[in-house]
């Protein structure tokens, strides 16, 4: 089901998003206080030194209708397949609207009354290597992204974001990322349409897969 876009919306769509403009960030008084990792482990439980975190929702989505599993979910399950990597889901306390127009109105309100984060990485210490997945929001990263950068020390970390979009690409996520985590190395980025990692699963995985291999994580 495809619904009938606002005319703001559309227009910043079919200009793939780039002059929409970003929300503000958040300030440091609206954003929850830094969770501190306890102790310095070797491995994580799984023995992975990989982490794929994420935030991606069901329901209805832009392009693709009522989904039962998010577009970037899809890739970070790939991703995580391919490295053996945990996986962190990015949950709000609240549940998000189940419509694409309330998550239109929920995403605004969260700039300026960020969402909390539903339980934590339980040793980040133990990931040297975070691969980071979102959906474009508004040309930049969802909020909850924000907050869960905020959330960790991710000195000496590498940082490797993906996106699912509908038009924008990456829309210069990595640079965000670096701004909120001037201490961690951001590696090369992977954007992924939302309609072909739900409806082309295998033209997903490809990219996916010579992404990593490119990036050295995989052979
Ligand atoms: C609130 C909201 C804002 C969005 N803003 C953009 C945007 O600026 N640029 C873009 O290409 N896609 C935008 N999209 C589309 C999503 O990035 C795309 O549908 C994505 O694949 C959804 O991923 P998910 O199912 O993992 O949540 C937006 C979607 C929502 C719900």
């Amino acid at each position: 089901m495809k619904r009938i876009l606002s005319a703001a919306t559309a227009l910043c769509l079919m200009a793939g998003m780039t002059a929409c403009g970003s929300p503000a960030r958040p300030s440091a008084a609206e954003t929850p206080a830094p969770t501190p990792d306890e102790g310095l482990a070797e491995e994580t439980t799984a023995g992975s030194h990989i982490l794929v975190a994420y935030f991606s929702l069901a329901n209805e989505q832009y392009e693709v209708g009522v989904i039962e599993m998010g577009n970037t979910e899809i890739v970070a399950e790939i991703i995580a397949d391919a490295t053996g990597a945990d996986t962190f889901k990015i949950e709000s306390t609240e549940e998000y609207p189940a419509t694409y127009d309330g998550l239109l109105e929920v995403s605004r309100q969260e700039e300026n009354d960020p969402p909390q984060i539903a339980g934590t990485v339980e040793n980040m210490d133990g990931y040297d290597t975070i691969f980071l997945g979102y959906p474009i929001w508004w040309g930049d990263l969802p909020t909850i992204v924000k907050v869960f950068l905020r959330s960790y020390d991710f000195t000496g970390k590498t940082i490797v974001p993906f996106c699912t979009h509908a038009g924008s690409g990456l829309s210069g996520t990595p640079g965000t990322i670096e701004d909120i985590c001037p201490d961690a190395s951001v590696g090369e980025g992977l954007a992924i349409r939302g309609s072909t990692a739900q409806n082309d699963r295998d033209s997903a995985a490809q990219s996916v897969e010579s992404w990593l291999a490119d990036g050295g994580y995989i052979d």
